[in-house]
């Protein structure tokens, strides 16, 4: 680790109702990564979009060193020119271009006629990707043809192409496959020994032992302790910081007695729409029960998604194969139809499927739970429904000043919380839940878990899908392993372990 690159000291930023960072300080060093932890709502990514530049945050209050040198950005051009790339969650790259094209976006590499030199555009991104060891995909390859773990890699190469040495990392390992996070820190590590100064947003604990080198934790806005080195704080002593309390059981698990069956799947198929002849889900037939929680595990693409999507008839008709509820043989031609007969899912992508944008919290919490709040008359009884919602907003810590403010200010995290607030709010027969706690702090997982085991005493099935094998051993009665497609296996809790989990999945145990 070498000198301190980079300072905040004492940033203080508000929005309406909301003092989003609350006299928050911290240092980099070059050659580290610096983790930046905390509750959903801490303040994390605004400390990160103060220092870029982008507005409306400029407007903050306090001081930032480069250097040792005070500075302040109007803009993202001048925070770019002084060194400093954001890799945001949500990737900014333009999926029609080429990977060369939107490395060099913005600096058009023309001739004295105004032609774009393709030859040197392509070999400059060639000779940026060398320098990274990227060799799986090519500077003539469309953005949209990529993995997002690829495109992710795009970004980095854009960033180093500004010569940046302050890069931010904000939750970038969430949707990645293991595969690409490990190939991302890689690159991470080759970026420490060239004296990159790196800070790093993150819930998952697993991650921070691997790559970072120093933690910081927000809450509510301000910092909590000094920058600690990883090897000096226990897991323990991180999460007290980050939720102001011990958390002393991270996963409960109700003691249930398993019921009759509920829901039968048998020998569900779904073709690859990508490649013709090939299949996402093979053969796929299992059952879930009254009072159990039931885990799908499995590594990313091995057709979980697809597998529960199918089932709730989502695309229509993609599915082939039989559904029984209640014994009873049953075709969903819509997610509508699914959701009529008492099936819900919480999906993975909280962007694109689940939220409402521009919409209060209010209106996507109760959007498909109209019918358990109105009265005989047809009529929303407001009041209930502000209750109930009132009610969640509490239970999962959701940060908010309301009810009534725009979802889309909410944190990443909290947005999640409020799709899954909507659904435990339905209580239907089935819950479905993909990748639930993505983005969501511990303390509020914790809380998520306990919600669920409530729902499974009152007689809901549950259904997880997680990436996260701490998490579907921690709270599963039974678990389902796929890889590639199929349904290999089923585990009890008693049987599942970490390394037999991992042994099926990828395949090299059968
Ligand atoms: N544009 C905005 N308008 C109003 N409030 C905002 C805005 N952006 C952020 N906030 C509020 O500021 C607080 C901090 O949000 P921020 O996005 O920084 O949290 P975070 O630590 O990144 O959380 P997460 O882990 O969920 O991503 C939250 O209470 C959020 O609701
Ligand atoms: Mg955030």
């Amino acid at each position: 680790m070498g000198e301190v690159v980079l300072e905040m000291k004492n940033i203080v930023k508000d929005f309406p109702g909301v003092r989003a960072l609350n006299d928050v300080n911290f240092e980099a060093r070059s050659g580290e990564l610096l983790a930046l932890m905390g509750e959903n709502g801490a303040g994390k990514s605004t400390l990160m979009k103060v220092l870029s530049g982008v507005w409306p945050y400029p407007t903050y209050e306090g001081d930032i060193y480069l250097r040792g040198e005070l500075k302040r950005f109007y803009n993202t051009k001048e925070a770019e020119a002084a060194g400093i790339a954001i890799i945001y969650q949500e990737l900014n790259l333009i999926p029609e271009l080429t990977v060369a094209e939107n490395i060099f976006l913005d600096r058009q590499m023309t001739n004295a006629f105004g032609a774009i030199q393709w030859s040197k555009l392509f070999a400059e991104t060639q000779r940026l990707l060398d320098e990274l060891n990227i060799s799986d995909f090519k500077p003539t390859d469309k953005v949209r043809d990529l993995t997002v773990g690829k495109q992710q890699m795009v970004e980095i190469a854009k960033a180093l192409s500004k010569k940046a040495d302050i890069l931010v990392f904000d939750e970038p390992t969430s949707a990645l496959t293991d595969k690409e996070v490990a190939a991302l820190f890689e690159i991470i590590r080759k970026l420490k020994r060239q004296g990159v100064c790196m800070s790093y947003i993150s819930h998952k604990m697993e991650e921070l032992q691997q790559i970072a080198d120093r933690v910081v934790v927000l809450r509510d806005g301000k910092t909590i302790g000094p920058v600690t080195p990883i090897p000096e704080i226990t897991l323990d002593q991180l999460i007290s910081r980050m939720v102001g309390r011990d958390v002393k059981d991270m996963f409960p698990k109700g003691q249930f007695q398993r019921g009759e069956k509920v829901l039968e799947v048998k020998n569900f198929e779904i073709d690859n729409p990508d490649l013709p002849g090939q299949k996402k889900v093979k053969n796929a037939s299992f059952c879930a029960y009254k009072g159990e929680i039931l885990g799908i595990s499995g590594l990313m693409g091995s057709g979980r998604t697809e597998l529960v999507s199918g089932i709730f008839g989502a695309p229509p008709g993609a599915a082939r194969g039989e559904i029984y509820l209640d014994n009873k043989l049953v075709r969903f031609r819509s997610p509508h139809a699914a959701i009529e007969h008492g099936i819900g899912l919480v999906t993975e992508d909280r962007k694109r499927i689940g939220l409402i944008l521009g919409q209060s919290i209010l209106q996507n919490m109760t959007i498909s739970s109209l019918e358990t709040v109105t009265n005989m008359l047809g009529i929303i009884n407001e009041s209930k429904e502000r209750s109930l919602a009132q009610d969640y907003v509490k239970r999962l810590a959701i940060k908010t000043p309301g009810l009534d403010v725009k979802i889309d200010t909410l944190s990443g995290g909290n947005q999640q919380k409020v799709i899954l607030a909507k659904w435990l709010n339905i209580k239907p027969k089935v819950l479905i839940l993909d990748e639930p706690t993505r983005g969501i702090d511990v303390g509020a997982k914790v809380e998520i878990y306990n919600l669920l085991n409530k729902l499974v005493e009152e007689g809901v099935t549950v259904i997880i899908i997680s990436s996260e094998l701490p998490e579907v051993m921690g709270i599963s009665d039974r678990i389902l392993v796929m890889c590639e497609g199929e349904i290999v296996v089923e585990l009890t809790r008693e049987q599942a372990t970490k390394e037999l989990i991992m042994a099926y999945a990828t395949g090299s145990q059968k």
